[in-house]
């Protein structure tokens, strides 16, 4: 497997785009917008940057992950040729279904096709192909190139052979994949999507302040962030449509969205990428700060 497609140069896709090139698979990065592939560049330049600073790769390195992205604005253009897709666009079950059939259309019958979705069934979405044994979840985490674990999910069709391929494929990338069957939220998001929305609920009630909140996960527990700041990087709109996903899979109200992180969607607050969230991103060297941590 060499040569790879990523869908989507939002906050995933630049990183798995990012991930896959820099252990030398020839990337096509696709998003519906030049100025969307150039943000979604220009970012994994800058976190390449970051790198060569800290000198894990050096500046040729640098160049040669560069020179492996092409970037595409048609589907059909990019994946002809390629032996994995990996679907990292926005999180709708809609979107997602409607770019499976036209992935199945255009890509190569030995084609794999995988999807970055934090919840949404892999059944669902496989369904919506001829080739469902190809389907498969390769859910990454955020950031990308920094995060060891891939939590691999096993759609009802999946065959074991691509079950097996992918995870060979993410150990190559020197990452730990765990295999986990589809139910929603798998395992990552259904434990941690109740934690954010409860400390989401805590501010609601006022048993304390964002602050306050996040340091008694941080220093109580232990947790490297706290869980209000964590939900402005995963964006707040994903962390929703994650909820809505555990709330309608299981039918269960514990997952039920509180009614403030419904709010600040509905704002346009979602957290890191916008500017605003639980903490204020506007100010830049305040922003470069908290990407530092992550890096
Ligand atoms: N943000 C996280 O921490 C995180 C972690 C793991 C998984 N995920 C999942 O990864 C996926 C992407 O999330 P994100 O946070 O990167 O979102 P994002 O909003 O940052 O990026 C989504 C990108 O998809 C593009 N897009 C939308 N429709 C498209 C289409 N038809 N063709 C090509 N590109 C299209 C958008 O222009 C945007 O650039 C979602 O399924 C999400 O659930 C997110």
């Amino acid at each position: 497997m060499k040569n790879v497609a990523v869908i989507g140069a939002g906050t995933m896709g630049n990183g798995i785009a990012h991930t896959f090139a820099q252990f030398n698979f020839k990337v096509n990065l696709i998003d519906i917008s030049e100025d969307s592939l150039q943000k979604g560049m220009t970012t994994i330049s800058k976190n390449l940057d970051r790198m060569v600073v800290k000198e894990k790769i050096t500046e040729s390195d640098k160049e040669t992950t560069l020179r492996n992205i092409t970037t595409f604005t048609s589907i059909k253009e990019a994946v002809k040729n390629v032996d994995l897709v990996i679907e990292a666009a926005t999180e709708n079950t809609t979107l997602k279904t409607k770019i499976f059939k036209e992935l199945d259309e255009y890509c190569s019958i030995e084609t794999i096709l995988a999807t970055n979705t934090s919840s949404i069934s892999i059944t669902e979405i496989a369904a919506s192909t001829k080739r469902p044994e190809k389907v498969i979840g390769m859910h990454f985490m955020n950031p990308v190139p920094i995060m060891k674990l891939v939590e691999i999910i096993k759609g009802y069709n999946t065959s074991d052979k691509v079950v097996n391929t992918i995870i060979s494929l993410s150990k190559t990338l020197q990452k730990t994949p765990i295999k986990v069957n589809d139910y929603p939220g798998f395992v990552a998001n259904r434990i941690l999507m109740p934690m954010i929305n409860e400390s989401i609920e805590t501010l609601y009630n006022n048993v304390a302040g964002v602050k306050e909140i996040d340091t008694v996960m941080k220093l109580g527990m232990a947790h490297p962030m706290g869980p209000l700041q964590l939900a402005d990087f995963i964006g707040l709109d994903v962390c929703l449509s994650i909820l809505n996903v555990l709330y309608n899979g299981y039918k269960n109200p514990k997952y039920a969205p509180c009614p403030l992180l419904v709010n600040m969607v509905m704002a346009g607050k979602l957290g890191l990428k916008s500017g605003e969230g639980f903490y204020d991103y506007t100010n830049h060297k305040k922003a470069e700060k908290v990407a530092k941590m992550f890096s």
